[in-house]
Parts: C-alpha cells; structure tokens; sequence
C-alpha cells in the first residue's frame, strides 16, 4: 500500500543542492505517522517520532544536510557492516564467512534463520551472523567493540561519537533472543568466547550517530573504503564490494528484495530509524526518522530515499 501512494518526480535538473533535499524531506515527512517508534528495547521508545533528517555525501564528498542535523539516535543494526569490515580486515573473509552464509534474507532480523538446521547463521546482516561477526573480532573484553568504535569514528571523522550508556544497558537487560543465539552458537562450537563478547553486539548497536554519520559511511562503502576527504588509510575495493553485496541482499532485512526492486541500492537499516545507503562509485546517502514499519526500517527514511534515487536516477539496474 505505501508504495502506490509514490508519485513520480519530475527530473528538472541535476544538481543536488539543499532545496532539492528539503523538498524531498518535506514532501515525505508526513510518512512517518505510518510507522511506529521501536519499543521492544524499552529505551529505544523514548526517541521522538517527530524529528527527520537527511543527508547526503556527493560525488565530490561534499556534505550536503536537511532537517534535525543533530539529531543523534543509535546505529542498531547499521553497525553490522562496520563490525564485519574490521573482521574481515582482522581474519580474512574465508575464516569470517567459514560458518556463515552469504544468503539474502527472507526472515526478520531477530530470526533464528539456519541455526537449528545447519547450525551456522544465514548472514552477518541478521542478528545471529553479526554476533558471530562480533566474537570473531579478536582481543579481551571491550576491545573488539572498540575498534568497530573507533572505525565509525574513522570513517566519519567524529571523534565525539560514543555508545549511549542507558539504550546499552535496555538492550542488555532484554536481549535474551540474542543470548539464545549467542548460547546455541556457543553450544556448537562457532563461538569459544564468553559473554562480554555478546556485550560488545549490545554495545556497537548503541553507538549514537547523526544522519550525516550515516551519509559518510555510506559514502565510505560506495568509493572502495575510501573516506569522504580523501583519506584512502583504508582504501580496499574488494571489501566494499563484500559489504556492499550483503547490504543488497540483506541490509533492509525480509524487506532486502522488495527494497531492491524498487530503490536498486545497497542499504542498511537500523530499528534506531537511521537508513545508510550507497551508491556505488558515487556517493553517500544517511536519513533518520524513528517510526518503523513492520519489517523494522524507517518509513519515511525509506520514502526520502526513494524519491531521491528517482530524482537523480540512481537505480543501479
Ligand atoms: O539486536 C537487536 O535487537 C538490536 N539491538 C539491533 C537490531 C536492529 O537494528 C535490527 N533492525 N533493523
């Protein structure tokens, strides 16, 4: 039903200036009453339905920003990618995907997907495969959540961001699908660690960040790991193209092939209600909005994308 309500945009121009932005942000915004603020994480349902936010990197890597620029709401699900980057760059991708799938998915995200059949996770973009991503990152304690920490730092050259304490310790306290997961995996072998390595999942879903965050990071994946000023410290092809093909085929979770069929980007989403999207060899694009709809990505986050990709014909297909 959403979908039939998308009018199609005339492309007039093709510069992406702030008016275009605005417009699309104000066009979309009333989407929002659509979805619902996630609560199942009781701190999560303190975020305002109301604040929305969109930003984008250009090809130049230039910044461009509309809405609540400040708004700060936690990555969720969107650290994923940045958990299996460091991974991967850590153990190689043949040990990190030894027992795991690259599969698209067709379940929700707190699925327990392959793991009482094959016993290995369907994907890293699902819950159980990130957790196993997480204990793969080595060092004691808080060092693994660190360095997945310091790389979104990196990448969006903020050095201000942190984990929210409170959301961290909700997660925590309720996450108990994700401490079964943790346990079967445990049971099997996959995981030798203890569970301050499932802490660090908890915590890396914390990580407060801001849709312009989101925009360089997404930029970051699109341009071969290189950041949105040049900086190539991490320059890696092979890898973006990794992470980039598990957003397509998992990144908006059961949703991930709808999603490509209409938008035709690499994306991720969090329930925190941030959107991250590449466009590859191109640009970044980051947009906020806390109501969710049912599959757990942002509604009116997802309507500013589609109409911006419309505009400027940025369907890779
Ligand atoms: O594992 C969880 O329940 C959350 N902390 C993260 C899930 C998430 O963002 C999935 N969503 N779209």
């Amino acid at each position: 039903a959403l979908h039939a309500q998308k009018k199609s945009t005339i492309v007039t121009d093709n510069k992406i200036t702030e008016k275009v932005l605005q417009d699309i942000l104000d066009q979309n915004k009333h989407f929002a009453t659509q979805g619902k603020v996630a609560d199942y994480i009781p701190e999560l349902g303190k975020m305002s339905a109301n604040s929305i936010a969109f930003s984008v990197v250009d090809t130049n890597g230039k910044v461009i920003s509309v809405g609540d620029t400040d708004k700060k709401f936690t990555m969720q699900s969107i650290s994923k990618i940045i958990a299996l980057m460091v991974a991967v760059q850590e153990n190689g991708e043949e040990a990190v995907f030894k027992n795991m799938g690259y599969f698209g998915s067709d379940k929700p995200f707190n699925h327990f997907g392959n793991l009482e059949i094959t016993g290995k996770p369907l994907n890293p973009m699902m819950n159980a495969g990130a957790i196993l991503t997480v204990s793969m990152i080595q060092g004691e304690g808080e060092t693994a959540f660190q360095k997945v920490l310091k790389m979104v730092r990196y990448i969006t050259k903020n050095e201000s961001i942190n984990y929210n304490t409170a959301v961290y310790l909700s997660e925590k306290e309720t996450g108990h699908r994700n401490r079964g997961m943790f346990y079967i995996m445990k049971n099997s072998g996959l995981i030798t660690g203890e569970e301050n390595q499932l802490d660090n999942y908890f915590k890396q879903c914390s990580i407060e960040v801001t849709a312009e965050d989101l925009a360089k990071i997404g930029y970051f994946f699109a341009n071969e790991c290189v950041r949105f000023d040049g900086d190539a410290t991490h320059k890696n092809a092979d890898l973006s193209k990794l992470i980039q093909s598990q957003m397509m085929v998992a990144g908006m979770y059961e949703f991930s092939g709808e999603y490509a069929r209409r938008i035709g980007l690499p994306s991720k989403s969090g329930v925190g209600g941030g959107i991250t999207v590449s466009v590859p060899g191109k640009m970044g694009i980051g947009v906020f909005s806390a109501p969710l709809d049912s599959h757990g990505n942002s509604v009116a986050g997802y309507q500013m994308i589609w109409d911006f990709s419309k505009r400027f014909q940025l369907n890779i297909f």
